[in-house]
């Protein structure tokens, strides 16, 4: 193993997406496939995390769609995320512990800066002013066709969050706009298409991971090789 490849320090990766697109699931996945891997992994999500995170996530994803202004969203969203980064993330990467997020701070910038229409420039001088320079390793999008989308929640038969209940549009403007914070960050992101059987779209994210850290190859088992 050359020194350069070798992931000796832990690596942030987060999990993009609008709804429906099975992130979650994936997530589990690929933790399960880098614990396999001998990696010590953990797997948590936004907004939350921790005890005050959640805290935070029961106010902001419970009540009707107009309960919060689209910037009194994005700071419950930073505030929840500070808690998240200063108590777990950057503590686990410390001791090297590989974390998977499910969502972090692009989803601010596709669901309040481009869907809730506050504008890029906006997100991006919170995020500026809060994460000071932090950011994922990785992050994987899960792009999907928003009709689609819809169909696999309301299969699930889950309560529609506030977010969850927004109007097709909304979702379209969402795709677009992950769409576009992946382009705009191509060295970062990786997007794949969600619309694929479960095995299928974990495929695409091991061979994400092995273009990422080619060391992991052999160790991601068959499907990554
Ligand atoms: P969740 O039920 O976890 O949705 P999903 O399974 O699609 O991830 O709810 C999280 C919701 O919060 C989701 O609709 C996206 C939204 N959200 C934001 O609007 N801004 C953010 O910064 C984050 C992290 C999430």
């Amino acid at each position: 193993m050359s020194a350069e490849n070798t992931p000796l320090k832990g690596q942030f990766i987060t999990f993009e997406g609008g709804e429906g697109a099975g992130k979650t699931t994936q997530a589990k996945l690929l933790c399960d496939a880098l614990e396999g891997a001998g990696i010590t992994t953990i797997l948590t999500r936004e907004p939350g995390g921790t005890k005050g995170a959640e805290a935070i996530r029961d106010l902001v994803l419970g009540g009707a769609a107009d309960k919060w202004s689209g910037m009194t969203e994005l700071l419950l969203m930073y505030a929840a995320r500070m808690d998240h980064v200063e108590k777990i993330i950057k503590p686990a990467l410390e001791r090297g512990v590989w974390v998977l997020s499910d969502r972090f701070a692009d989803s601010s910038l596709a669901y309040q800066g481009y869907a809730r229409g506050l504008g890029a420039e906006r997100v991006g001088k919170v995020h500026e002013a809060v994460m000071d320079g932090f950011e994922p390793d990785l992050t994987i999008l899960f792009d999907m066709d928003p009709i689609m989308a819809q169909k696999r929640v309301e299969t699930r038969g889950e309560d529609l969050s506030r977010f969850d209940a927004e109007s097709i549009e909304f979702h379209k403007t969402l795709r677009n706009a992950f769409l576009d914070i992946a382009a705009s960050n191509a060295g970062r992101i990786t997007t794949i298409d969600a619309d694929e059987p479960r095995q299928t779209v974990h495929t695409q994210i091991l061979f994400a991971l092995t273009q990422k850290y080619p060391d992991l190859a052999g160790r991601l088992g068959s499907a990554a090789g």
